[in-house]
């Protein structure tokens, strides 16, 4: 618990606070994280999540996001992400940026998201850009057998995720946020992905304060403030009552 103490008074003390999350604040919403004991990459090759496999097997990379669509599209936040809408709530926590793809913080009641690597409900032509949703195109892709085409230009549809081996847009809003803040509390991430991974080592690069709330080791505990090495959820609804 002096842990949860330390982290409010960081808290209270900083000016500009923001959280950083992984898929380890949505495990608690039936989601699968990638590296965790029971990730997605432990049954699954990463590669699957690439551009390059896109281009090769259209087909069978709409079947692997068909599957993660399936999983994320029934969840609900979890007690984690309503205590970050809450921190956000009574100005402890500016902003979050995440990598999750589930858009639970926003369903949560979360008001500024960065989502770094976009999000799942939204697919668009990877020739012309057009919309559609998610939903729409795995009903395609169910129905005829074949990937999901645009129907404005026939081009194959896409999640608007980023992909590994594809540049993460958000990034330069990302970085502007991390140089203006003196926290950064990570919350269910390995720390091991970049670009994104950078926004927790410019906080704490620039004298800010790093928390990092994590089931397992991270690559950057050893410069953190505070490590607690408990669930999301137990941790941060912790930190609510430390701070009321
Ligand atoms: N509470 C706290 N930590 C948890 C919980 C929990 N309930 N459940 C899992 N964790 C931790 C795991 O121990 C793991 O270290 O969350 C971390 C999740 O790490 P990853 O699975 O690597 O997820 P993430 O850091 O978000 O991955 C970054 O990699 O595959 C890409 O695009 C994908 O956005 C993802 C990126």
């Amino acid at each position: 618990m002096e842990h949860v103490v330390k982290i409010a008074e960081i808290l209270r003390d900083a000016t500009h606070s923001i959280a950083f999350t992984g898929a380890g604040i949505s495990t608690e919403s039936n989601i699968p994280d990638f590296r965790g004991s029971q990730g997605l990459w432990k049954k699954f090759d990463p590669r699957m999540a690439s551009r390059s496999y896109f281009e090769e097997d259209p087909k069978g990379f709409w079947s692997f996001y068909a599957m993660r669509y399936n999983s994320i599209a029934g969840a609900e936040p979890n007690d984690g992400h309503a205590a970050l809408a809450e921190l956000e709530r009574r100005g402890y926590i500016d902003l979050i940026i995440t990598q999750n793809i589930d858009t639970l913080h926003t369903k949560a009641g979360s008001k500024s998201v960065i989502e770094l690597h976009g999000n799942i409900i939204w697919s668009r032509c990877d020739l012309c850009s057009v919309e559609r949703r998610t939903i729409e195109c795995i009903e395609e892709l169910e129905r005829s057998g074949r990937p999901p085409t645009c129907k404005s230009c026939g081009g194959l549809m896409r999640p608007s995720v980023v992909l590994f081996e594809e540049p993460v847009r958000l990034m330069e809003a990302a970085m502007d946020v991390a140089c203006r803040s003196d926290c950064c509390l990570v919350v269910g991430s390995s720390l091991t992905v970049y670009p994104a991974a950078l926004v927790p080592e410019v906080v704490k690069g620039q004298g800010g304060a790093l928390v990092i709330i994590n089931m397992d080791p991270t690559p950057l505990d050893d410069r953190a403030d505070v490590v607690i090495r408990d669930k999301a959820s137990v941790v941060l609804k912790k930190l609510i009552e430390a701070l009321s």
